[in-house]
Order: structure tokens, then C-alpha cells, then sequence
């Protein structure tokens, strides 16, 4: 979510007349967006800003801000955390910055809660052309102008979450769950297709109650955008997180199933925990033996689909019982993937507030890696069992970690890696697999699969 908020806004300044600098150093004005849901990742935030304090208290033409979850949950006194900040705000108050950047030129500009105006918190109500508003408004999300498209995009379906678990401070910063319309929502992907996105993601802090109330929900969704947006328009892919394990459904199962491979063949539904009474302590609404329900039910609806969860460890009064629980869910599960977090309290939040931190660190540390190492096992074993299959992958560029290759995912989110076709390697140079992949990027490939670790699978092109 805030990748998708930072491009919105980097458009949105573009759009009403600011440029982008090359380095942070290049710029009059650094804007950092910020996580509030561990408290390591606000102290990043912390280190990162005060970087620019110095240069802000010497040139008084230097601005600096913090927007998103952090800037939300801290407020005003971050303008005491990191000397000489000028501008804060909040996720709920974000599609005002060109507004704000007009303000600071007058001082401090804080920005936070709901906002006062009529605006729309969920973007355009038009997203087919240009707001007529006064430029305040943010357009379409998504593609940069005057850079080459990419591939891969998000688009809001649905903002904040109604859920409330104990540990989470989502609900706090981000506000009430509220789901955009279908049409909307379809409008602004026909107009990132048509700009050269192929995959978008549909992002929701609980999209499996998109909809909720009203007569439309994900599934009908789905096969709305991929009517609407046929696969001759440009859209390969449409992928959706984050399914809640409580509002997960036979019906959307079945859709996801239906829709292969255009609709990707995967979840990502977080336990959180394998035990039943932590899963009530932090608020889920779900025991294990549901939560295993759900699971076997997404494996028989949609047999080809795989699953990816997110684990918390270390949440207050976890004991090592409730953690054989959790290591034996993962066993037994074998996700495509797992997020694996050690408990950080959150103040406002009924868990942060109310309950003791209770596990020690190393404690913490211990449970964190040996879930990594569990989980690694299982990711091991199932690219192992891939080697000689053939995927269909789309290329999403040249690969980060490997200029030599290229990089994409197949339908069940595996990320594949593998030599651009031969013709272009023939000088196998930078140049050369920068071409090859310009070419490549957008479209789908036929991969054998080769060997893999537990996340990534090589291979070599489909002749
Ligand atoms: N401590 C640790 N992990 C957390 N998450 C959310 N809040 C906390 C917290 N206070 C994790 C959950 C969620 C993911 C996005 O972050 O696992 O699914
Ligand atoms: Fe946070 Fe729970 Fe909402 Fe996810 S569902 S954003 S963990 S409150």
C-alpha cells in the first residue's frame, strides 16, 4: 500500500508542475513515507529523516516531510523527533500534497486524521482522464509520465480495515474499511493497461470483504475487470491481496479457479499463529482447526492455487506449547511463502496497551529463525519438485540481483529467473540483456525449470 500511495503522490507533484531529482541530494524538497506496524521500521524512519537535518537547518529552501502510517500514528511530535521537518502527513490526507507543498512555503504543515474537506479519500471518482478539480485532486494512479511503463502495478480496491487485531495499529492509522466502486475501479486499470501495465494487483488490508454491504463482492469483481479489461487490451494478470482467513470464501475460491491463469493462482492468507488461544488473545476471529478449514477448502476449490501466509512470533503470553502449534501448522501447510515477524508493540493498540511484551527478545529471535528455517525446508523442497516442468512466466524486467538475466512470475507468484532469448545474448554484454529484456518485459515466456532455491527457480527459455 505504500508503494502504490508514494508513486500516486510522485505522479500527483509531477502533474501539478515539480520534478523528480535524481538523488535525494539533487532535491529542494525530500518527502519519506513511512511504516508504523513494527517499531523498527519507524526508528528507520527516524535515522533516514534526521540524514536531512542538517541540511534542512542550514538552507532554508530545503523541505522536509514525513508522510504515511508513522507520520499518522506519532502526529505533531514528530516535528520534535526530527529537527527542522516541515511537513507531516497522514495516509487519510495524502492526495492534498500539492496543497500542502503550497503551505509550507508559510511554515510547518501538519496534516493528519480525516480530512475536512470534501475530498475523496480513494481518489478519483473519474480516473478515465486528467481531475477537473483544482489539481489538488490525484488522477489516475499509475504510471509515471515520461518514463517507460511498467509492467506491474497496484491499484487500491479498498482502503483502512474495520478488524481491529489486538497487535495491529493498521486500523488506527489507516482508518475505516471503505471499498471504491467496481466501475472506478475498472476505469483506472483499462487506463494503466492501455499505458503498458499487464499485471496489476489489487490491494486491501481485508479484500476478501471488498464489497462488504453492498451487492458486489471480490469474486464478481474479478471477472468484472477481466471482462472489462480483455487480455487483447494488454491485461495478462490480476492478482489480490490480503485475503483474511475469516471472510475467505467457496465462491471466490471458485472464481480464482475459474479465471486461470489470468487471475493468478494464489493467496495470501495470514495465520498470524497455530494456536487457537493466541489467535483469540490477538482478536482473529478464527480458531487453527478453522483456519485449517479454510486452508483445505482454497486447496480443493482451486486445486492449482498456492498459498502464502504471514506469522507473528512472540506475541504476549506465547508459550512454547503455542509455538509447537505454529511451527506444526507451518509444517504441515507448506506455503508457498511466509512473512515471519517478531512481536513489536504498538501503542494504541489493545495488545500494546494492555498486555506485557512478554517474551524475551532472544526468545523472539529464536522462535523468528526457526520458522525461517522450517519455512525454507518446505520452499526448498517444492522448487526441487518443479525442476523439469515448464512455466509460464511473465517477464517483468531485467533481473535486480543478476543484469544478466531476466526476471518474472508465473501465474502462482514463484519468481523465475533465466538467460534472455539467444538471439539477443549473442554479445551477452549489459547492453545486450538490457535490449533483450526491454523486448522481453510485458509478455509471456514458456520457462523449463531448471534448479531453484526456496525462492527462486532458474531456467532456461522454451525453444
Ligand atoms: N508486530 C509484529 N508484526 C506485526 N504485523 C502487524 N502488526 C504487527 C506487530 N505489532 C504483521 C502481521 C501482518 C503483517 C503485515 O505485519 O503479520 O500480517
Ligand atoms: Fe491489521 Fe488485522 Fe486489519 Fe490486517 S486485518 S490490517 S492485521 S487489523
Amino acid at each position: 500500500m505504500n508503494k502504490l500511495d508514494s508513486e500516486r503522490i510522485a505522479d500527483a507533484l509531477r502533474r501539478a508542475g515539480h520534478m523528480e531529482a535524481a538523488t535525494p541530494a539533487d532535491a529542494d524538497t525530500v518527502i519519506i513515507n513511512s511504516c508504523a506496524v513494527r517499531r523498527r521500521a519507524e526508528q528507520k524512519v527516524l535515522s533516514r529523516a534526521t540524514q536531512f537535518s542538517p541540511r534542512a537547518a542550514k538552507d532554508p529552501g530545503f523541505w522536509l516531510g514525513v508522510m504515511g502510517c508513522f507520520a499518522e500514528r506519532r502526529g505533531v511530535l514528530l516535528f520534535d523527533d526530527i529537527p527542522h521537518l516541515r511537513m507531516v502527513v497522514g495516509p487519510r490526507r495524502q492526495d492534498e500534497w500539492p496543497r500542502h507543498l503550497a503551505e509550507a512555503e508559510k511554515g510547518r504543515v501538519l496534516a493528519v486524521g480525516e480530512p475536512d474537506g470534501p475530498d475523496e479519500p480513494n481518489g478519483p471518482s473519474e480516473p478515465d482522464g486528467p481531475s477537473q478539480s483544482d489539481g489538488a485532486a490525484i488522477p489516475a494512479v499509475g504510471v509515471p509520465r515520461g518514463r517507460p511503463a511498467r509492467v506491474q502495478a497496484f491499484v487500491a480496491a479498498m482502503r483502512g480495515c474495520d478488524n481491529h487485531c489486538a497487535y495491529c495499529v493498521v486500523p488506527q492509522v489507516r482508518g475505516a474499511e471503505s471499498s471504491r466502486p467496481p466501475r472506478e475501479i475498472v476505469n483506472e486499470i483499462r487506463g494503466i493497461v492501455q499505458a503498458g501495465v499487464r499485471e496489476v494487483t489489487l490491494l486491501g488490508q481485508n479484500i476478501d470483504a471488498y464489497g462488504r454491504g453492498t451487492d458486489t463482492d471480490l469474486a464478481s469483481l474479478l471477472e468484472m475487470i477481466l471482462t472489462h479489461v480483455p487480455e487483447s487490451e494488454g491485461l495478462l494478470r490480476l492478482r489480490f491481496v490480503t485475503s483474511h482467513p475469516r471472510d475467505i470464501t467457496p465462491r471466490l475460491a471458485h472464481a480464482v479457479r475459474d479465471l486461470a491463469p489470468r487471475v493468478g493462482q494464489h493467496f495470501h492468507m495470514p495465520a498470524q499463529s497455530g494456536s487457537t488461544r493466541v489467535l483469540a488473545a490477538m482478536g482473529r476471529g478464527y480458531t487453527r482447526a478453522e483456519y485449517d478449514g479454510k486452508l483445505a477448502m482454497l486447496r480443493e476449490c482451486a486445486p492449482e492455487a498456492l498459498v502464502a501466509s504471514d506469522f507473528i512470533v512472540g506475541f504476549p503470553g506465547e508459550t512454547e506449547g503455542d509455538f509447537a502449534a505454529t511451527e506444526d501448522l507451518l509444517a504441515r501447510a507448506k506455503f508457498q511463502n511466509c512473512f515471519i515477524f517478531k512481536y513489536s508493540p504498538r501503542p494504541g493498540t489493545r495488545a500494546g496497551d494492555q498486555l506485557a511484551d512478554d517474551v524475551p527478545a532472544a526468545e523472539k529471535s529464536r522462535r523468528n529463525q526457526r520458522l525461517l528455517s522450517l519455512q525454507q525446508a518446505v520452499g526448498e523442497e517444492r522448487s526441487a519438485a518443479l525442476a523439469g516442468t515448464v512455466q509460464t512466466v511473465l517477464v517483468e524486467g531485467v533481473s535486480p540481483r543478476d543484469p544478466a538475466r531476466l526476471i518474472g512470475r508465473t501465474s502462482q507468484n514463484l519468481i523465475v529467473v533465466f538467460p534472455p532469448p539467444p538471439a539477443a545474448d549473442a554479445t551477452a554484454d549489459a547492453t545486450a540483456a538490457a535490449a533483450a529484456a526491454a523486448a522481453a518485459a510485458g509478455k509471456l515466456a514458456r520457462v523449463r525449470i531448471v534448479s531453484g532455491t526456496a525462492l527462486t527457480l532458474s531456467g532456461v527459455i522454451e525453444p
